[in-house]
């Protein structure tokens, strides 16, 4: 099983969309897959049809006095599971710290999963504390949306900076461009020539899209209501270049 995670210490950079989109092309493209939704907001899992509070306590997760895999939903996808949010998950960094070994927390709660699933998808919320440190140490990939902006851009150094602090893999970075809006100078330029935080990125990048506004409405991966669209190209080529 390999483990991606949708990271980035900026909210609001398309995370939640990304991890919904690529989690569906995976499936399509026959992988089994699950999605963790590791936000206390639940968007990923409410894109999904889920809107039941399941009740997941961090605390008691972290402590293991519940199996994680409990809480697994099915969706209308075939191959594609959901691993809900909710609320419960507001307390992540203190249930880590009090944790024996923080680090390695996430690790040993994904391992199971590794029997029935060949990709789990992480999608984080924003920010930088002891649930951050875990997933930047558990995830194979570390998949940063970058809204081709110097603040954003800002954030993935700051990103860099804690991979290296924590010596966890800088390698498993990968940076994309995310919301580009290339009507915008500024989104050209930086895209035209990206710095050297982004030596990584896929040459695919995801554009600023009504398509992935539309995905409220439909509560859908974009696939599902406009197939032809190139939002949802552009996620499908994502996923080809990460696979
Ligand atoms: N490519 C895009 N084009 C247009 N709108 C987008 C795009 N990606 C995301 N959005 C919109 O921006 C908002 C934030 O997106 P999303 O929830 O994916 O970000 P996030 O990084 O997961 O945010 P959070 O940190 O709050 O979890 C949403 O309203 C979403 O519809
Ligand atoms: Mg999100």
């Amino acid at each position: 099983m390999k483990t991606w995670a949708l990271y980035s210490l900026k909210g609001g950079v398309g995370k939640t969309a990304a991890a919904v989109n690529l989690a569906y092309e995976a499936a399509a493209a026959g992988r089994h897959v699950l999605l963790w939704d590791l936000d206390p907001q639940g968007a990923a899992s409410w894109y999904f049809g889920i809107d039941e509070p399941a009740g997941i306590s961090a605390k008691k997760i972290v402590t293991g006095t519940v199996p994680l895999g409990r809480y697994v939903r099915p969706t209308a996808y075939e191959r594609l599971s959901v691993l809900p949010g909710d609320r419960g998950y507001r307390q992540w960094d203190a249930e880590i710290h009090a944790a024996k070994s923080p680090r390695k927390v996430l690790e040993r709660l994904i391992e199971p999963f590794s029997e029935t699933y060949s990709l789990l998808i992480l999608d984080c919320p924003p920010g930088i504390g002891a649930l951050a440190t875990a997933i930047l140490r558990a995830a194979d990939r570390v998949l940063v949306p970058v809204v081709p902006t110097p603040l954003s851009l800002r954030a993935l150094d700051e990103v860099m900076e804690h991979i290296a602090e924590k010596k966890v893999g800088k390698t498993r970075v990968r940076p994309f461009f995310s919301m580009a809006d290339r009507r915008r100078t500024l989104h050209r330029q930086l895209i035209a020539e990206p710095p050297e935080s982004m030596a990584r990125a896929p040459e695919v990048f995801v554009d600023y899209s009504s398509h992935v506004e539309q995905m409220g409405a439909h509560r859908a991966p974009i696939r599902e209501f406009a197939p032809r669209s190139r939002a949802a190209t552009q996620f499908a080529e994502l996923y080809r270049a990460l696979d």
